[in-house]
Protein backbone atom coordinates (compact mmCIF):
# COMPACT_ATOMS: atom_id res chain seq x y z
CA UNK A 1 0.00 0.00 0.00
CA UNK A 2 1.24 3.51 -0.72
CA UNK A 3 2.27 6.09 2.04
CA UNK A 4 0.04 8.96 2.16
CA UNK A 5 1.22 10.26 5.21
CA UNK A 6 4.08 11.45 6.76
CA UNK A 7 4.36 11.84 10.79
CA UNK A 8 6.97 12.92 12.97
CA UNK A 9 7.78 12.82 16.71
CA UNK A 10 8.15 16.08 18.10
CA UNK A 11 11.33 16.15 20.34
CA UNK A 12 14.52 15.14 19.00
CA UNK A 13 13.15 14.69 15.65
CA UNK A 14 12.31 17.67 14.27
CA UNK A 15 13.21 20.07 17.01
CA UNK A 16 16.84 19.29 19.37
CA UNK A 17 16.25 19.08 22.91
CA UNK A 18 19.88 19.69 23.24
CA UNK A 19 18.96 23.06 22.33
CA UNK A 20 18.15 23.98 25.93
CA UNK A 21 21.95 23.77 27.04
CA UNK A 22 22.51 27.98 26.63
CA UNK A 23 19.19 28.70 28.74
CA UNK A 24 20.03 25.71 31.94
CA UNK A 25 23.53 27.17 31.39
CA UNK A 26 22.53 30.80 31.94
CA UNK A 27 20.38 29.73 34.70
CA UNK A 28 22.68 27.84 36.59
CA UNK A 29 26.37 28.70 35.36
CA UNK A 30 28.81 25.31 35.35
CA UNK A 31 25.87 23.12 35.63
CA UNK A 32 24.18 23.31 32.48
CA UNK A 33 25.15 20.17 30.32
CA UNK A 34 24.22 17.97 33.70
CA UNK A 35 20.95 19.83 34.56
CA UNK A 36 20.02 19.65 30.08
CA UNK A 37 21.02 15.86 30.06
CA UNK A 38 19.26 14.86 33.79
CA UNK A 39 16.23 17.23 32.86
CA UNK A 40 15.27 15.27 29.61
CA UNK A 41 16.10 11.56 31.08
CA UNK A 42 13.50 12.17 33.82
CA UNK A 43 11.42 13.95 31.76
CA UNK A 44 10.55 10.87 29.64
CA UNK A 45 10.82 8.69 32.78
CA UNK A 46 7.63 10.68 33.83
CA UNK A 47 5.81 10.09 31.33
CA UNK A 48 6.47 6.52 31.42
CA UNK A 49 5.32 6.62 35.07
CA UNK A 50 2.84 8.18 34.90
CA UNK A 51 1.13 6.33 32.28
CA UNK A 52 2.07 3.02 34.31
CA UNK A 53 0.36 4.77 37.29
CA UNK A 54 -2.52 5.92 35.18
CA UNK A 55 -1.98 9.41 36.37
CA UNK A 56 -1.25 11.55 33.11
CA UNK A 57 -0.33 15.24 33.64
CA UNK A 58 0.15 17.13 30.65
CA UNK A 59 3.98 17.18 28.92
CA UNK A 60 4.12 20.54 30.55
CA UNK A 61 3.58 19.71 34.16
CA UNK A 62 5.63 16.77 33.55
CA UNK A 63 9.01 19.06 32.14
CA UNK A 64 8.74 21.25 35.15
CA UNK A 65 7.81 18.45 37.54
CA UNK A 66 11.30 16.73 35.77
CA UNK A 67 13.15 20.15 36.19
CA UNK A 68 12.29 20.57 39.37
CA UNK A 69 13.91 17.17 40.05
CA UNK A 70 16.65 17.84 38.41
CA UNK A 71 17.84 21.70 40.25
CA UNK A 72 17.09 20.26 44.00
CA UNK A 73 18.97 16.35 43.06
CA UNK A 74 21.84 18.83 42.44
CA UNK A 75 21.20 20.86 45.30
CA UNK A 76 20.39 24.01 43.88
CA UNK A 77 17.18 26.25 44.53
CA UNK A 78 15.20 28.25 42.30
CA UNK A 79 11.99 29.91 42.62
CA UNK A 80 9.06 28.27 40.88
CA UNK A 81 8.91 31.33 38.61
CA UNK A 82 12.26 30.70 37.76
CA UNK A 83 11.81 27.37 37.04
CA UNK A 84 8.33 28.02 34.92
CA UNK A 85 10.79 30.53 33.05
CA UNK A 86 13.71 27.96 32.41
CA UNK A 87 11.05 24.99 31.35
CA UNK A 88 9.71 27.57 28.65
CA UNK A 89 13.21 27.05 27.28
CA UNK A 90 11.20 23.84 25.60
CA UNK A 91 9.08 25.60 23.71
CA UNK A 92 11.79 27.63 22.08
CA UNK A 93 13.59 24.38 20.69
CA UNK A 94 15.95 24.59 17.51
CA UNK A 95 14.26 22.56 14.97
CA UNK A 96 17.16 20.62 13.62
CA UNK A 97 18.75 22.29 10.47
CA UNK A 98 17.20 20.37 7.40
CA UNK A 99 13.82 20.07 8.91
CA UNK A 100 12.24 22.61 6.88
CA UNK A 101 14.15 21.45 3.55
CA UNK A 102 12.85 17.99 4.49
CA UNK A 103 9.02 18.90 5.14
CA UNK A 104 8.98 21.71 2.00
CA UNK A 105 10.48 18.48 -0.23
CA UNK A 106 7.48 16.22 1.63
CA UNK A 107 4.64 18.80 -0.02
CA UNK A 108 3.28 15.99 -1.92
CA UNK A 109 2.31 14.22 1.22
CA UNK A 110 -0.05 14.70 4.43
CA UNK A 111 1.90 15.37 6.86
CA UNK A 112 1.31 15.76 10.41
CA UNK A 113 3.45 15.68 14.36
CA UNK A 114 2.73 13.09 16.78
CA UNK A 115 3.93 13.92 20.00
CA UNK A 116 4.23 13.51 23.55
CA UNK A 117 3.97 17.56 23.87
CA UNK A 118 0.57 19.10 25.35
CA UNK A 119 -1.32 21.15 22.66
CA UNK A 120 -0.22 24.76 23.61
CA UNK A 121 3.23 22.99 23.85
CA UNK A 122 3.55 22.14 20.06
CA UNK A 123 1.07 25.11 18.85
CA UNK A 124 4.23 27.36 20.17
CA UNK A 125 7.09 24.87 19.28
CA UNK A 126 5.25 25.25 15.83
CA UNK A 127 4.80 28.75 15.82
CA UNK A 128 8.18 29.80 16.71
CA UNK A 129 9.73 27.68 14.19
CA UNK A 130 7.45 28.83 11.37
CA UNK A 131 6.79 24.99 9.90
CA UNK A 132 2.58 25.76 10.41
CA UNK A 133 1.94 26.28 7.22
CA UNK A 134 4.20 23.03 6.11
CA UNK A 135 1.78 21.16 8.14
CA UNK A 136 -1.37 18.98 7.91
CA UNK A 137 -1.88 18.60 11.77
CA UNK A 138 -0.71 18.32 14.61
CA UNK A 139 -2.06 15.50 17.37
CA UNK A 140 -0.73 15.32 20.91
CA UNK A 141 -1.30 12.51 23.14
CA UNK A 142 -3.03 14.42 25.26
CA UNK A 143 -6.19 13.61 23.29
CA UNK A 144 -5.97 10.76 24.57
CA UNK A 145 -4.55 11.23 28.18
CA UNK A 146 -1.84 8.68 27.87
CA UNK A 147 2.05 8.79 26.74
CA UNK A 148 4.15 7.39 24.01
CA UNK A 149 4.24 4.16 23.50
CA UNK A 150 1.23 3.42 24.66
CA UNK A 151 -0.53 1.53 21.49
CA UNK A 152 -3.83 3.80 21.83
CA UNK A 153 -1.92 7.08 20.85
CA UNK A 154 -0.57 5.42 17.36
CA UNK A 155 -4.49 3.75 17.09
CA UNK A 156 -5.16 7.32 17.79
CA UNK A 157 -2.97 9.29 14.75
CA UNK A 158 -4.41 6.72 12.37
CA UNK A 159 -8.06 7.66 13.55
CA UNK A 160 -6.75 10.98 12.98
CA UNK A 161 -5.60 10.85 9.48
CA UNK A 162 -8.40 8.43 8.63
CA UNK A 163 -5.71 6.46 7.55
CA UNK A 164 -4.72 2.59 8.14
CA UNK A 165 -1.41 2.00 9.25
CA UNK A 166 0.34 0.46 6.06
CA UNK A 167 -0.60 4.31 5.18
CA UNK A 168 1.35 6.05 7.03
CA UNK A 169 5.03 6.19 7.57
CA UNK A 170 6.39 7.02 11.30
CA UNK A 171 9.55 8.97 11.92
CA UNK A 172 11.52 9.47 15.42
CA UNK A 173 14.80 9.20 16.54
CA UNK A 174 13.92 8.31 19.84
CA UNK A 175 14.08 4.27 20.31
CA UNK A 176 11.08 3.65 22.60
CA UNK A 177 9.16 5.83 20.06
CA UNK A 178 10.20 3.67 17.34
CA UNK A 179 9.63 0.21 18.91
CA UNK A 180 6.08 1.74 20.02
CA UNK A 181 5.12 3.14 16.17
CA UNK A 182 6.55 -0.20 15.20
CA UNK A 183 4.59 -2.72 17.57
CA UNK A 184 1.63 -0.32 16.40
CA UNK A 185 2.52 -1.60 12.63
CA UNK A 186 3.22 1.87 11.33
CA UNK A 187 6.09 1.49 8.47
CA UNK A 188 8.75 3.27 10.34
CA UNK A 189 11.43 5.48 9.57
CA UNK A 190 14.67 5.67 12.30
CA UNK A 191 16.63 9.43 11.99
CA UNK A 192 20.05 8.66 13.65
CA UNK A 193 22.07 11.36 13.67
CA UNK A 194 24.68 9.93 15.76
CA UNK A 195 25.93 6.91 13.83
CA UNK A 196 26.31 3.84 16.25
CA UNK A 197 30.13 3.15 15.19
CA UNK A 198 30.52 6.66 16.28
CA UNK A 199 28.70 6.24 19.74
CA UNK A 200 31.02 3.30 20.07
CA UNK A 201 34.25 4.96 19.72
CA UNK A 202 33.59 7.83 21.69
CA UNK A 203 32.49 5.85 24.68
CA UNK A 204 35.59 3.91 24.00
CA UNK A 205 37.73 6.80 23.84
CA UNK A 206 36.25 7.88 26.99
CA UNK A 207 38.06 7.91 30.33
CA UNK A 208 34.70 9.13 31.86
CA UNK A 209 31.51 9.36 30.65
CA UNK A 210 30.10 12.68 30.94
CA UNK A 211 25.96 13.50 31.38
CA UNK A 212 25.77 14.01 27.24
CA UNK A 213 27.72 10.75 26.55
CA UNK A 214 25.72 8.89 28.68
CA UNK A 215 22.59 10.26 27.70
CA UNK A 216 23.70 9.32 23.98
CA UNK A 217 24.27 5.76 25.29
CA UNK A 218 20.54 5.48 26.40
CA UNK A 219 18.95 7.36 24.09
CA UNK A 220 20.14 7.69 20.43
CA UNK A 221 20.50 3.33 19.50
CA UNK A 222 17.64 1.61 18.83
CA UNK A 223 15.91 -0.37 21.89
CA UNK A 224 15.75 -4.21 21.87
CA UNK A 225 12.07 -4.46 22.39
CA UNK A 226 11.78 -6.78 19.30
CA UNK A 227 10.65 -4.19 17.07
CA UNK A 228 13.01 -2.62 14.57
CA UNK A 229 13.11 0.68 11.74
CA UNK A 230 12.01 -0.38 8.77
CA UNK A 231 14.70 2.30 7.69
CA UNK A 232 17.04 4.14 9.36
CA UNK A 233 18.65 7.01 7.46
CA UNK A 234 21.03 9.94 8.69
CA UNK A 235 18.80 13.31 8.35
CA UNK A 236 15.60 14.23 7.64
CA UNK A 237 16.53 14.98 3.99
CA UNK A 238 17.20 11.48 3.18
CA UNK A 239 13.62 10.90 3.51
CA UNK A 240 11.95 12.28 0.15
CA UNK A 241 14.38 10.29 -1.47
CA UNK A 242 13.07 7.09 0.37
CA UNK A 243 9.46 7.63 -0.24
CA UNK A 244 10.48 8.43 -3.68
CA UNK A 245 8.86 12.38 -4.23
C1 LIG B 1 7.72 13.31 21.50
C2 LIG B 1 8.78 12.71 22.38
C3 LIG B 1 8.91 11.26 22.12
O1 LIG B 1 7.87 14.33 20.83
O2 LIG B 1 9.99 13.27 22.26
O3 LIG B 1 6.67 12.70 21.49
Amino acid sequence: MMIEAVVFDAYGTLFDVQSVAAATEAAFPGHGTVITQLWRLKQLEYTWLRSLMGQYADFWTVTQDSLAYTVETLGLSATPERLAELSAAYDALALYPEAREALEALSPLRLAIFSNGSPAMLARLVAQSGIGALLETVISVDEIGAYKPDPRGYAHVEARLGLSREQILFVSSNGFDIAGAKAHGFRVARIARLPDEALRGDLAAATTIDPTLMFKALRMRPERLGFEADVTIARLTDLPAHLGV
